[in-house]
C-alpha cells in the first residue's frame, strides 16, 4: 500500500459505547475511498512514542460487531501530556514526538476521538503549531463538548443509567426506601437530567443549579405522604453545597489530569435523609456507564462522525470539529472554539422543562 493514502485514528481520554463504531464507519468509508487506516494505540502517548504500537485495521476486525461493542480496540489514554510535563518535558518536546509520529507514519490524515480535554490538548499540541491535516470527533458519556448536540457515548450512558435505575426501583419498592443514585457526567448533568427523566425519578439533582436539603426533603416527604411507598433520587457526581465540598477531604488530594475526582455525594444525601428518618441507600454507577451494548442513537452518529472525518481528511479540510447540530453534521473550525470546548445544562434544555412540568424537584430553578 502507498503510504500517502494512509489516515492514522486514536482514541483520546476516558473511554465510552461508540468509539468502536466510529473507528469501524472510518475503516469503511476509508477502504472505499483507497486509504489504508491506521489505528494508533493509548491516543496521543501511542502518536508520540518514537516506537509506535499501531494495528492496520481491517475487514476481520471491523465486522458489525465493532458496531456494537463498548471501549476502545485502540485502547485509550487520558493522562500522558500531564505526567510528561511532569517528567520535565516541554510543550515544544510534545509538540515536536507528536510531529515526528505524525511524520514516522506515513499519516495524510488524522483522525482525533476525543472529549473536551483532549480537544483542548489536540488544540494546543496538533493544531497551532504543526501542519497536520486533523479531523475531530466528539465523544464523551458526560455530553459536554461545546457545540454539538451530542457527542458519541452519551445515549449509551443514558441508557444503561436507566436501565440501573430501573433495577433499583423494584428494591426500593420492597424496601419502601429512599434512593439515591450517583452518576457521571464531571461538572454536567447532562446524564443526571436525560436518565432521570426517562426512567421517571422524583429528584435530580445537577451541578448546574442549586438545591437546598430542606427542599429535597420536603420532596421525599410528600412523595411518600401522597402513596408512594419509595423515591428516587438522582444526583450527578459534581454536586455540592455550602455543607458537602469536593476538596482534598472527598478525593484523599487525588487530582488526574488537573481534575478532581468526584466522589461522596450519594452518600451525603443519604445520610442527610437518614438524619431525617427515612429508610435510605446510596448507590454509585460508576464505570458501569461506560460499557454496555452502544445505544442506536450512538451507533449512528458515531457512523455518520466516522465516515465523513474520512471524507474531510481526504479533501484536506483539516483543523475542524464534527459536531451534531439540529440532525445534520456540521464541520466546525477548531481555532473558532477559543478556550470552550464544554458545556452545561441550561434551563431551557428540553429535559429541565419536562422536569418541571412532572413535578421533579430539581433544585431552586
Ligand atoms: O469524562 C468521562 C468520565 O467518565 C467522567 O464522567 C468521570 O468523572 C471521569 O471520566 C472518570 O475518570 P477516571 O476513570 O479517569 O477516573
Amino acid at each position: 500500500m502507498n503510504v500517502n493514502k494512509r489516515i492514522g485514528i486514536l482514541t483520546s481520554g476516558g473511554d465510552c459505547s461508540g468509539l468502536n463504531s466510529a473507528i469501524r464507519a472510518a475503516f469503511i468509508r476509508s477502504q472505499a475511498l483507497g486509504y489504508e487506516l491506521v489505528g494508533i494505540k493509548r491516543g496521543l502517548r501511542g502518536l508520540a512514542d518514537p516506537n509506535p504500537d499501531f494495528l492496520i485495521l481491517d475487514n476481520v476486525l471491523c465486522n458489525e460487531s465493532l458496531l456494537t461493542s463498548s471501549g476502545s480496540v485502540i485502547y485509550s489514554n487520558t493522562d500522558w501530556v500531564s505526567s510528561t510535563i511532569g517528567q520535565g518535558k516541554t510543550t515544544e518536546d510534545i509538540k515536536n514526538s507528536i510531529y515526528d509520529g505524525y511524520q514516522n507514519l506515513g499519516l495524510t490524515g488524522l483522525i482525533f476521538i476525543g472529549g473536551d480535554g483532549s480537544l483542548s490538548l489536540m488544540k494546543e499540541f496538533l493544531i497551532e503549531n504543526l501542519d497536520i491535516n486533523i479531523v475531530a470527533i466528539p465523544k464523551t458519556i458526560d455530553n459536554d463538548v461545546a457545540i454539538t448536540d451530542f457527542s458519541i457515548g452519551f445515549h449509551t450512558a443514558v441508557e444503561v443509567v436507566s436501565n440501573s435505575i430501573e433495577n433499583i426501583r423494584s428494591t426500593a419498592k420492597s424496601h419502601e426506601r429512599a434512593m439515591v443514585v450517583e452518576v457521571m457526567g464531571r461538572d454536567a448533568g447532562f446524564i443526571a437530567m436525560y436518565a432521570g427523566i426517562a426512567s421517571g425519578v422524583d429528584a435530580i439533582l445537577i451541578p448546574e443549579f442549586k438545591y437546598s436539603i430542606e427542599s429535597l426533603k420536603s420532596k421525599v416527604k410528600s412523595c411518600y405522604d401522597s402513596g408512594q411507598n419509595h423515591c428516587l433520587i438522582v444526583a450527578a457526581e459534581a454536586v455540592e453545597n455550602d455543607e458537602f465540598k469536593h476538596d482534598e477531604e472527598f478525593v484523599d488530594g487525588v487530582v488526574k489530569y488537573s481534575q478532581l475526582q468526584y466522589r461522596g455525594i450519594a452518600q451525603y444525601i443519604a445520610q442527610k435523609l437518614k438524619a431525617a428518618g427515612f429508610n435510605s441507600r446510596a448507590v454509585v454507577l460508576g464505570h458501569t456507564q461506560r460499557g454496555g451494548k452502544t445505544a442506536i442513537d450512538d451507533r449512528i452518529l458515531a457512523s455518520a462522525f466516522g465516515a465523513e472525518a474520512v471524507n474531510l481528511i481526504d479533501s484536506r479540510n483539516s483543523g475542524k470539529l464534527l459536531c451534531y447540530i439540529k440532525g445534520k453534521i456540521e464541520a466546525i473550525n477548531i481555532t473558532e472554539l477559543q478556550n470552550s470546548f464544554s458545556k452545561k445544562i441550561s434551563k431551557s434544555d428540553i429535559c429541565v422543562n419536562i422536569a418541571k412540568c412532572f413535578g421533579v424537584y430539581i433544585g431552586e430553578v
